[in-house]
């Protein structure tokens, strides 16, 4: 799985925690994208880089099913030197995940539609609307991909089937990524793929990469309203409806809280204060009568008493 970007367009949270820690509908994004792992599994192989000691050590308190193991960048190499760099071991075939994007997918039935056609590869592709921030293909017979362009301006999309950011290759891909140098799979390797049978697998069903405030917003709704959501419950003594994640030690007691609302450990929002459509980080404090709606508040950060935030991002310890 890749986990090794900057999460540039969450800024400032991510310059204090990498964007695939940050809780929707109640657990990391990263949480999400291996809950759709397969039971078996083997292993988990995380190519980390920006604040891989972050991930690492949050991995270690909170161990997933499989055993995981991180191999770390020096410096970035894109989502193709990513996966090279952390080819060592790779099973044949593997799973190759995004780790932000949140999906309605069956890995079983992608793995074995892959055994089935034969080729190099199988990418979930999922349709939208706007393919501008995607990866877009062109769909042949019998779905095989004949064709594929990332970040096409919108004139020139061959579709509107994009890459979900899932998918599943056999390990001689790994030969047509050259070593040592950041590459970007997308766009220096997919292209190569194609003469040698890369086949899509289109999803049906919620979908969404979290990687903007919007986005991520829109993620945690899809993930709650499909029953992905938790721990939970509105928080004791607080108002307002669910769906309601509650990390440990949070509290809301006078408050309304909800719908679409992740609170994180010990953050609390205060009597007569409102909160929907937001997520609060580990000890962010929404104070009396303040009102937050479609917005990202970091670690620690706080709202102050009677005011107003509403798609904004706060990052750790900042005020609005
Ligand atoms: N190890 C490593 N090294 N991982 C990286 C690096 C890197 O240098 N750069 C990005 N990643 C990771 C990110 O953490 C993320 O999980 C994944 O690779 C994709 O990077 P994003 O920056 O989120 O890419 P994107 O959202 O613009 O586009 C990608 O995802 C779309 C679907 O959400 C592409 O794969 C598109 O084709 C695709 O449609
Ligand atoms: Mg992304």
């Amino acid at each position: 799985m890749l986990i090794g970007g900057f999460g540039t367009r969450l800024r400032p949270v991510t310059y204090s925690v990498p964007k695939q820690l940050i809780p929707i509908a109640g657990q990391p994004m990263l949480y999400h994208v291996l809950d759709l792992l397969p039971s078996d599994v083997e292993e988990v192989v995380l190519a980390t880089g920006y604040k891989a000691d972050v991930i690492e050590a949050y991995v270690r308190a909170h161990p997933p099913r499989w055993p995981v193991r991180t191999v770390t960048e020096a410096e970035p190499l894109g989502t193709g030197g990513g996966l090279k760099n952390a080819s060592e071991g790779l099973s044949d075939p593997f799973f190759f995940l995004n780790s932000d994007v949140i999906a309605s997918v069956d890995l079983a039935a992608v793995a074995r539609r892959h055994f089935a056609h034969g080729g190099i590869g199988t990418m979930t592709l999922t349709e939208v609307e706007d393919t501008r921030p995607y990866g877009v293909a062109a769909l042949g017979e019998n779905d095989r991909i004949v064709g594929f362009v990332e970040k096409p301006e919108p004139e020139v999309a061959p579709s509107h089937w994009i890459n979900a950011g899932i998918a599943i290759y056999g390990r001689s891909v790994l030969d047509a990524i050259p070593a040592g140098r950041p590459v970007s799979f997308e766009r220096e390797v997919v292209p190569g793929l194609l003469a040698r049978g890369l086949f899509g697998f289109r999803l049906s069903g919620y979908w969404d990469d979290a990687g903007t405030p919007e986005r991520l917003l829109r993620a945690q709704r899809l993930l709650f309203d499909a029953g992905r959501g938790g721990p939970g419950g509105l928080p004791a003594g607080s108002l307002g409806q669910g769906p309601v994640a509650l990390l440990a030690g949070a509290s809301a007691r006078g408050a309304s809280v909800g719908p679409y609302v992740t609170l994180g450990a010990g953050a609390v929002v205060e009597p007569d204060a409102h909160v929907e459509n937001s997520v609060l980080m580990d000890g962010a404090r929404v104070e009396r009568g303040a009102i937050v709606t479609g917005s990202l508040l970091g670690p620690r950060s706080r709202v102050r008493a009677g005011h107003r935030v509403s798609g904004q991002v706060l990052g750790e310890n900042a005020e609005a």
